[in-house]
């Protein structure tokens, strides 16, 4: 009994943020995009919940909304982990060696190709083309923030970093 309600309050949590989004949108349907791009933002990706409320709320059809969601590679509909190390795979971070930190990242969080987000949730690797910084090459993009000349002992080192604040930030909320 306690756990449903601890999921209702969950849901209307979830739903109040989509919300506060249309109703910033205008509940306008020819904000699509924009919307769907807010929402991804505070879920990290758009769950068929979510597609098919904003659908029902913009009065449009799902199939419209997750044509949109497909459409651009910007959006994903699986979730993601907390932290996203995205790294380039362009032809001159390739050059520079970029696989060596990918493999690291795979070792180190134990994913591989197929499996790209951990069990814990916490991170994900995502493989991008040109981040338009080769002078810069290998490129990583962590979060927000982009490391150039990256090394693997580098990425190592900010896998430590996030893990020892979010241990932090678990100790301060117990
Ligand atoms: S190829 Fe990686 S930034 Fe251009």
């Amino acid at each position: 009994m306690k756990e449903t309600i601890e999921k209702s309050k969950a849901m209307v949590q979830h739903l109040a943020a989509v919300n506060e989004i249309l109703a910033k949108n205008n509940h306008d349907p020819a904000r699509l995009i924009a919307i769907l791009q807010e929402v991804q933002e505070v879920y990290k990706y758009l769950s068929k919940d979510v597609i098919s409320y904003v659908a029902t709320s913009l009065d449009i059809p799902v199939a419209r909304v997750y044509g949109v969601a497909t459409f651009y590679a910007h959006f994903s509909l699986k979730p993601k982990g907390k932290h996203i190390f995205r790294l380039c795979d362009g032809t001159a971070c390739h050059v520079k060696k970029s696989h060596s930190i990918l493999n690291m990242l795979y070792k180190r969080l134990n994913l591989n190709d197929e499996k790209r987000t951990t069990d814990d949730m916490m991170f994900t690797i995502e493989l991008v083309s040109c981040l338009g910084a080769c002078g810069l090459a290998p490129v990583m993009v962590v979060d927000e923030a982009v490391h150039g000349q990256a090394t693997p002992e580098q990425a190592s080192a900010l896998i430590d970093e996030i893990m020892a604040a979010e241990a932090a930030q678990t100790e301060k909320a117990i």
